[in-house]
């Protein structure tokens, strides 16, 4: 009998669309492979389990017990899981809490690798331990602190405030004014229980695949976003008008610089401890500055994400990579 992986998305978060979208990508790839049943459930926003059937509807409500068993009308045994969840509760760790609890292995990166690269006051200070450089910044555990983000305005003159622990760009504003400062810090504390502020960088946007292939850390060369409006949004990230354009290869860029990001990806791959597969974001200024912006533990796999491009594009095979990866860790 074939051994069954569960295909989880959604997750009620932000990027819950984006997460389907992805999954259909990998629901794909799983198909070509060919050797496992595959068995999609979709987190609702209500945060109950919900398979999806043959034709993308909502079937009967599931439920994952201790017993790595999904119950629903019928009992199965479940042999591994595929979080494709960006944000929570995937790229926080709690989803990944529970497989290690009851044992059951999943594809990516583990709770504590994922809630350490999703917060973002908490991967600075990752990053400033290891040494890698990213934007002078301060950070925020309520409005009690908010002399520390005034003073980093007057040093800098612009400033990008954003929510610690959210992704697609929701809870991130940009700050000109000073007299908007407070009305962005109050905002994003809407979204996070911490607050960073950042220099506002003039730069160029830069991601790297970090994946584990044939034993090996593969890290690629950049890619790049080309956000014309220099704030790679929410809406600039998936509104189909989009004005950004994306370059599997960035051009113009030395080997030296190519090198530096490579080495800093992979420091932090290895320290952060993420596992399998992520895509990590810098940022180039006009100075030739390099700055690791942040570490997405489960990348986006839609049709215009880097993630599978980069990798395609650095000789290597996504279908191999993820059927390798199911073999070695399946039950
Ligand atoms: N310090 C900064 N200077 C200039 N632009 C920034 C800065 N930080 C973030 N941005 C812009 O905001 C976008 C979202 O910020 P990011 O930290 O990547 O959060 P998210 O996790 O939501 O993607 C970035 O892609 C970039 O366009
Ligand atoms: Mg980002």
């Amino acid at each position: 009998m074939k051994k069954n992986i569960l295909l989880l998305f959604g997750g009620g978060g932000t990027e819950h669309d984006i997460s389907i979208v992805s999954s259909k990508y990998i629901e794909k790839n799983l198909k070509e492979i060919g050797l496992y049943n595959v068995i999609k459930v979709e987190i609702g926003k209500d945060k109950i389990f919900r398979k999806i059937n043959e034709d993308g509807q909502n079937g009967e409500t599931v439920e994952l017990n201790f017993k790595r068993q999904l119950v629903g009308s019928a009992v199965e045994d479940i042999h591994i899981v595929v979080p494709c969840i960006h944000g929570p509760p995937g790229e926080t760790g709690e989803i990944q809490t529970f497989f290690e609890l009851i044992e059951l292995p999943y594809i990516g990166c583990g709770p504590e690798a994922s809630l350490n690269s999703f917060n973002k006051v908490t991967s600075k200070l990752w990053f400033n331990a290891l040494e890698i450089p990213n934007t002078p910044f301060a950070f925020l555990a309520s409005m009690e602190d908010k002399q520390r983000a005034h003073d980093l305005f007057d040093k800098y003159g612009r400033v990008f405030v954003k929510a610690s622990s959210q992704g697609s760009s929701v809870g991130c504003f940009q700050v000109f004014k000073k007299n908007e400062l407070d009305g962005a810090l109050e905002s994003a504390f809407k979204y996070s229980n911490y607050v960073l502020v950042e220099k506002m960088l003039n730069a160029r946007e830069l991601e790297i695949s970090a994946y584990e292939y044939d034993g090996q850390l593969i890290t690629t060369v950049p890619g790049e976003i080309n956000c014309p409006s220099k704030f790679y949004s929410y809406q600039e990230k998936y509104d189909p008008y989009s004005k950004t354009t994306t370059e599997i290869i960035a051009p113009g860029l030395s080997a030296e610089s190519i090198k530096k990001m490579q080495d800093y990806a992979r420091l932090a791959f290895t320290h952060l401890k993420l596992r399998h597969l992520s895509r990590i974001d810098f940022f180039y200024t006009d100075e030739s500055e390099i700055f690791l912006n942040e570490i997405n533990t489960f990348p986006g796999m839609t049709p215009i994400s880097m993630f599978p491009k980069m990798m395609e594009n650095n000789g290597h095979s996504f279908n191999k990579f993820f059927k390798d990866l199911i073999a070695k860790n399946i039950l």
